[in-house]
């Protein structure tokens, strides 16, 4: 397996530097500890593109040392931005600010669009690379560009880029034909400096929106609604620099809970986002998993393991928040395959998000998926194999089924794993998990 004897901690947190890295894991040893939950990169991100809408200092808290995060960095820094991180805060400072965003971060992390609607906000224009399909499905930006237009923005598409040009952005009533998180966030922080009033009908109601609002209006924002479906935001003229902690992130929460549902042991997570994790810990107690909340900010799971406790099958449908979030139906997934019985898994948020399916199966997996649904009949035991993460979530669920699996497994494609988890074998290991970073 060409393992590197490299201890994990001694290796670059996001993989820089090593573009054929792999996840070695010895299945089977039970997970006892705490594992420290780090700052939510959905939010992060946002509030650093928030960062933009002013010209003084905003200082970040909690924010994770994650590769998209130093990708959102890159796009910061080229659009005329300073960001200086010391330990977890990120200091931004975007005194002057350009209309051209660098191409290689937007073409990486689809993420980087978030920039948009700031900057038209502040710059009154802005040149980015248009980002094409993903793994997940197509993902297009129509919404984002519609709402723009709708402020009376002038978009054009041309030769592979999108060009937004606004004189001065007008409040305006936005329908969303989809709750989408991205064009609710880039809508309201272009909404935040435009004249008037805007509101957005049919938001997205993610817990990570409401993070971008309280830090909006602690900066000098008037935005109201956020975590309901209709969010308003009264314009101002300009605002303030500000200090804010993100939210600790409820994806990596729920990745690290069935990662103990799946291994077994004992295991604390903190600080744990749960007000916000209903959907999937009411699936928890439904399949019979043990865990509780022995105070406002901890989760903990326990038990013999997937393979011991022989969890029951259900029907989860990944629906836009307060629904069970489509970025745990991979490692959900992962956990059913192992269930005493046949489940039904759906996605309604991305049209092609069972791509991760084909890797389950060469560890044992019975999964068949037909577009947005897979059946997946559980089996007593999966078996450790050779295989590879396509997405960040993806290999989630590659990482969940690798720890309860017999055997060894070998991840490749680790590089998608470090866009959103920080420093995971060292926590893994932490934890007591048989894991390394390997090179291939
Ligand atoms: C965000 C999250 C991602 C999560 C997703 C759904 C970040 C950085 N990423 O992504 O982890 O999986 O929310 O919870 O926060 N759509 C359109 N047109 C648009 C915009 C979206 O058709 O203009 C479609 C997408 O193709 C997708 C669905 O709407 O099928 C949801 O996408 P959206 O909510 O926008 O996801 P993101 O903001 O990209």
């Amino acid at each position: 397996m060409g393992r590197s004897g490299m201890p994990a901690g001694e290796m670059p947190a996001d993989g820089g530097g090593w573009p054929l890295q792999a996840i070695w894991i010895r299945g089977g040893s039970p997970l006892r500890g705490t594992v420290e939950i780090q700052g939510a990169k959905n939010s992060a991100l946002k509030l650093m593109a928030a960062a933009l809408l002013t010209a003084e200092p905003c200082v970040l808290e909690n924010v994770p040392d994650i590769r998209d995060v130093r990708m959102m960095i890159e796009i910061l820094t080229g659009l005329g931005a300073e960001v200086t991180r010391e330990g977890d805060q990120l200091r931004i400072v975007a005194r002057e600010l350009g209309e051209e965003t660098p191409v290689e971060p937007v073409r990486e992390m689809r993420a980087g669009i978030q920039v948009m609607g700031p900057v038209v906000a502040r710059r009154g224009r802005i040149r980015i690379f248009q980002p094409g399909g993903c793994s997940l499905g197509p993902r297009p930006i129509d919404f984002h560009l519609q709402g723009l237009r709708a402020m009376g923005a002038q978009v054009a598409e041309e030769f592979g880029f999108i060009r937004v040009e606004a004189e001065r952005l007008r409040g305006t009533d936005i329908y969303l034909d989809f709750p989408s998180v991205g064009a609710t966030e880039n809508l309201m922080m272009a909404a935040v400096l435009a004249e008037g009033v805007t509101v957005i009908h049919n938001a997205a109601r993610e817990p990570e929106i409401e993070d971008a609002q309280r830090f909006l209006n602690q900066c000098g924002a008037r935005v109201s609604g956020a975590g309901t479906g209709v969010i308003r935001v009264e314009g101002v003229e300009g605002l303030r620099g500000g200090r804010y902690r993100v939210m600790p992130d409820r994806i990596e929460t729920a990745t690290f809970l069935l990662a103990g549902a799946a291994a077994g042991g004992d295991l604390a997570l903190r600080p744990a986002p749960v007000y916000c994790l209903e959907a999937v810990l009411s699936k928890m107690t439904e399949i019979g998993v043990h865990w509780e909340r022995p105070d406002r900010e901890t989760l903990r799971v326990w038990g013999a393991g997937a393979v011991e406790e022989g969890y029951r099958p259900a029907r989860v449908r990944a629906l836009p928040y307060p629904g069970f979030p489509t970025d745990v139906q991979p490692p959900m997934t992962a956990l059913l395959a192992m269930a005493r019985g046949t489940s039904m898994v759906s996605d309604e948020v991305h049209s092609a998000r069972f791509g991760y399916v084909g890797e389950l199966r060469r560890m044992g997996a019975d999964i068949w998926t037909d577009g947005r649904t897979a059946v997946v009949r559980g089996v007593k035991r999966l078996t450790g194999a050779q295989v590879a993460a396509a997405d960040l979530r993806g290999g989630a669920a590659l990482i969940v089924a690798a720890l309860a699996a017999e055997g060894e497994s070998l991840i490749e494609g680790a590089t998608h794993l470090y866009r959103g988890y920080a420093r995971l074998e060292e926590r893994l290991a932490g934890v007591g998990a048989r894991i390394a970073r390997v090179e291939v």
